[in-house]
Parts: C-alpha cells; structure tokens; sequence
C-alpha cells in the first residue's frame, strides 16, 4: 500500500486514460448500450445506430470512458439479437455498416472508445453455416460446424441427454433425421463446435473485421461455454450439476481448452495499436474468475458478485476485498456491475425487502411484495457512488443514469425474451430492463423515436425522462455527470486503504490524492467523516451523513487543486 499523502507512484493503469494508451480501461467508466431500447431515429419502434450517434452528446456530457455496444448484428430477436446470423453486418432494421462508421466516428470525436459484444458459443438457427448443416447429412462437414449428435431410442426419437437448456426445455432440438442439436439457450441458437478449426478460423476474422473498423475492444458473451467435452458417454443433468467436481472437470462449463481460444484472440488484439481489449461474461465460481482476466487472455473479467448482494455493509466490503485480491492476482483490474440487461434494474432490487424473490416479484406485476421506490433510488445512488470511487473499471447500463426502475408490469402478449415462453409462463424474464429510454416528457414514445416504441412505456416514464432532469441539481442524472466529472479529476493508481473503525454500517476507504468515500448503509445518521465533502448520492448535514447515502470527500489540500 503506498503512502497516500505521497503522489501517486508506480500506478498499474496510466491516470489519465490518454488517447492510445494501452491501460485505459482498467478503471473505465463504460456505458452499455442496448441499441433496440435506446434511440430511435425513424420512428419503427427500434432503437438504430443514427438514433444512437444523435445522442453522443449526452454520452459526452454525462462523462463515460466507453460504450460497450450489446449485439447490432442480423437477428431473428429470438433471443434479444444474441442470435447472431452474421456477425459482420448491421441488422437493416438498427442501421449499414457506413452507419456503424458514422457511430465509431462520432464516439471517437467525443473521446469516448467503442466496445462491441462478440457472441460465441452459438449463432442463430439463420446463420448461413447452420442452414448449410441442416441441408447437410449426418456425418458431413457441414454439420461438424455445430454440436449434432444422434438421438437414443431405436430410431433417434429421444434427445442425446436429458440436459435443460438456460431458457428452459431441453437443450437439444431434433432435426428429423435421427439427430438433435444442442443448444445452451434457446432452439434458435446452436452451439459452435469450438473444437473445429473453422470455426475458431471465422471468429478471429470477425475480431479482425470489427477491429479493422476501429473497435476498441469486445465484451465477450458466455465466455465460459464455448469449449465443451462430448464425448461418450455423455453425462446426465444430475451429474452435470454436482457439486463437488473438480475445477475444470464440468463437461460443458469452464474448461481449459477455452483459454487456448482466448491466447489466440489476445495474440490478435496485441497485433493492434493500442492493442484491443476485452472483458469475459463467465459465470465461474470468483476463484475462477482470474483465468479470463489474465494478460494473456481476455485481459477482464466481469465480476457480478453485486448484482447478488443486498445492500449491506459487510457484504459490499467483503465483495469489493475479495475481487481486489483476485483482480491482482489475474494482472488485472476488477469491474463493477449493479445493472444490465439480464438483470432487475437496481433501483428496483434496491427497492425491495432484503431477500424478496425477484422472479416472484415480477410474476405479481410488480405489487407483491410493494416496493419502495424511493428507498431503491436513494440506496441505488449510495450503491452506485460507492462503486464509482473504487479502483477498477465500472459498467453502466442505459437508463440507470436517469434512476430508472425496472417496469414490471409488461402485459404477457409484450414479453419478448424466450424466457417466458420456455418456461411456461413460471419466469417473466428481462424485458423489464430493456424497455426504450424515456428522453422527453411528452410526446410518442418519450423522446425516445417518432413512432411508438418496441416495448410498451409506463405513464410514469414521464417522470424520469432526461429532459426533466436535466438542470435539477437534485436530479439522478445531474448526480451521475457530478460523479463521473469528480471521478475523473480523482483519477489516480489503483490503490485502496480501508478506513477502519467507522460506525456500525458505515463502509470507507482512501484513494491516493485525499479522496475518501464513506457510505452509510444503514437508516440512522452517523457523523461525517472530516474533509471537503466533494459528492453526495443525496442530501446531507452539516455534520451528519444521512442513511442509505455515500459521499466523497476531499483532504483540504487536495479540494483546492
Ligand atoms: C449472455 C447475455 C444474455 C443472453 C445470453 C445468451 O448471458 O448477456 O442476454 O441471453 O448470453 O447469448
């Protein structure tokens, strides 16, 4: 640990993020974009890459590094365009790739870096490669593109396991002709065979393609999956699921070989100047985490070890050490997530009782149990300032800027991810995250395009739009550009030094430079730590930080720099 009254020395990350700096996103401000509900320039009730590029401004003025842009590419939307049919165009319905380099443009012009998803554990049923294998007989090259295997029964006729697929129902779908496919998620999406070169072939063409046109990095989906072991025989549900394999035993989940794929991709991304970056999604136990954060493999790891935490003080602090520790020890910096577009949003989690079944929740139409709105707010502004000050890089998701609660009350016949139908009915899933961003208070779809947007609005989206926010100093978008201005005059090496002894509930720490950040998780006022009180997540005393909030504060001699 260095002295923190001493300047900041040796810092693994460059401070400033400078353009072309190789380090920039180890403690990045990055913004997801889900571009369907984000901005909608020609009124068909889906959000494009014009409407998108119309609104770098905001993206500028609220102050974000980087946007991590979720998938763009040709889709059926079987599953929220995470069914990929070509992975090297724009889906005529969000824009043309001249469009896309309008985008990149656009968001370099305004210094903010560009990060696309890269899906490959499967693609769509649509993809060229997959109707080639469906045309194909069993045995043909074709088919060894994705997982076929023959069904068991005398002709066939049952799936090669009984494994469930994430969505529900089986993970296997028959092809008539004695063999099935297996498919993770949903039908719609097979899985690559990772064990064919060709397809470890096309993918690297695809980074390179994106790369080519000025990507500065990839968000990886299911990072975990890609390589599995399927040889005979294949395991059964229950046996998948104990508990007690060993690392890297799983037949499907978290293998070594996977870290081959990733060696190869970082040799590619470090042919670029700078050299591209990447952030894994892998659902791995944390100790796990550190293999797809290496530097010779993806380089960053999502950890979401937060989506999963009450709002609690021990629970964040011992979340925030352990993912220090890990993040060290991988050569990398941790991230932080509170919200994205598979989870409720968290305003709302925030908003419930400590421990309340989401899924039970969102089943009830958002009445059951009742949430307390504004209780979730002001948690979900301490939550997000404390996660602001600490070292490592932080995703935002669109609309959490605005305070934004999930909407839970989609009418079944809105629903769009495959969640609800596999389930039967028993899972409402994510839409409620991914309904268009409200813009302006009136007009159709709030500002959000011309015409009436893809997933029905609330009246109430009204009340958070951006325009009504915008000038409010009490307003949560107004506290967003606060703290990410503030952070980035802040930013300094990734040191942290706990501050120890605070009351009950109360979680601190010190960043080098005279920066403090203290939140008071719990209800009753504690007294304020000393220093210049730089940033508040909502109102304070004089003397007393008010519970359920966070602030920052600044060393005398550092809040007259
Ligand atoms: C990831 C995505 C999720 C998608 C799934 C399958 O978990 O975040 O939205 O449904 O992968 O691609």
């Amino acid at each position: 640990m260095t002295d923190l009254l001493e300047p900041a020395t040796a810092p693994t990350a460059t401070p400033d993020g400078a353009a072309g700096d190789a380090t920039w996103w180890r403690q990045a401000v990055v913004y997801q974009v889900y571009p369907r509900s984000f901005a909608d320039s020609n009124g068909d009730g889906t959000g494009d890459l014009p409407g998108l590029t119309a609104r770098v401004p905001h993206l500028a003025r609220l102050g974000v590094d980087a946007v991590w842009l979720s998938p763009f590419y040709p889709s059926e939307l079987a599953d929220g365009g995470y069914d990929v049919a070509d992975h090297r165009d724009v889906d005529p319905r969000i824009g043309t790739l001249e469009q896309f380099d309008e985008l990149v443009a656009a968001l370099h012009g305004a210094g903010i870096k560009l990060i696309v998803d890269i899906v490959p554990n499967h693609s769509s049923d649509r993809h060229p490669w997959f109707r080639q294998a469906l045309a194909a007989a069993p045995g043909s090259p074709e088919r060894e593109r994705y997982v076929f295997r023959r069904g068991r029964g005398e002709h066939g006729e049952l799936p090669p396991s009984d494994w469930t697929a994430a969505f529900g129902g089986s993970a296997w779908e028959h092809v008539g002709d004695g063999e099935w496919y297996l498919h993770l998620f949903a039908p719609e999406q097979p899985d690559w065979n990772w064990a064919n070169p060709e397809v470890r072939e096309d993918h690297l063409s695809t980074l390179r393609f994106w790369a080519d046109r000025g990507v500065d990095g990839f968000r990886i989906d299911v990072a975990h999956a890609l390589t599995k072991d399927m040889s005979l025989p294949l395991p059964t549900a229950a046996e998948l699921a104990a508990d007690d394999l060993p690392d890297g035993a799983h037949r499907l989940f978290d293998r070594e070989e996977v870290h081959e794929v990733y060696r190869e991709w970082r040799r590619l991304f470090d042919s670029y100047d700078p050299p591209r970056t990447a952030v894994a999604e892998a659902w791995v136990p944390a100790h796990r985490r550190s293999r797809y954060a290496s530097p010779d493999g993806l380089g960053q790891a999502f950890n979401f070890d937060l989506l999963r935490s009450a709002f609690d003080a021990r629970s964040f602090r011992a979340v925030v050490e352990e993912n220090l520790a890990l993040a060290a020890r991988a050569g990398s910096s941790s991230t932080w997530v509170l919200s994205n577009h598979d989870v409720v949003r968290h305003a709302t989690r925030y908003a419930l009782p400590d421990g309340a079944d989401e899924e039970a929740w969102l089943l009830s139409g958002g009445t059951e149990p009742p949430a307390d709105h504004g209780r979730g707010l002001r948690r979900a502004r301490a939550a997000t300032a404390f996660v602001l000050a600490l070292p490592g890089s932080t995703y935002l998701y669109q609309g959490e800027e605005l305070g934004l609660p999930e909407v839970a009350d989609l009418p079944a016949g809105a629903l769009q991810d495959p969640t609800w139908v596999r389930s039967g009915g028993t899972r409402k899933g994510r839409d409620g995250c991914r309904v268009p961003l409200p813009w302006e208070a009136s007009g159709t779809s709030f500002g959000f395009g011309p015409g009436p947007a893809h997933l029905p609005q609330p009246g109430w989206y009204a009340g958070f739009a951006a325009d009504v926010q915008d000038g409010d100093p009490a307003s949560t978008l107004e506290f967003y550009r606060r703290a990410l201005a503030r952070r980035a005059r802040l930013r300094c090496a990734e040191d942290l030094e706990w501050v120890e002894g605070t009351p009950e509930g109360v979680v601190a720490f010190r960043r080098p430079g005279g920066w403090t950040c203290a939140t008071n998780f719990g209800t009753d006022p504690v007294p304020l730590p000393a220093g210049q009180v730089v940033l508040s997540s909502g109102p304070i005393g004089e003397t007393l930080l008010g519970g359920e909030t966070t602030v920052w504060l600044e060393d005398e001699a550092g809040a007259a720099r």
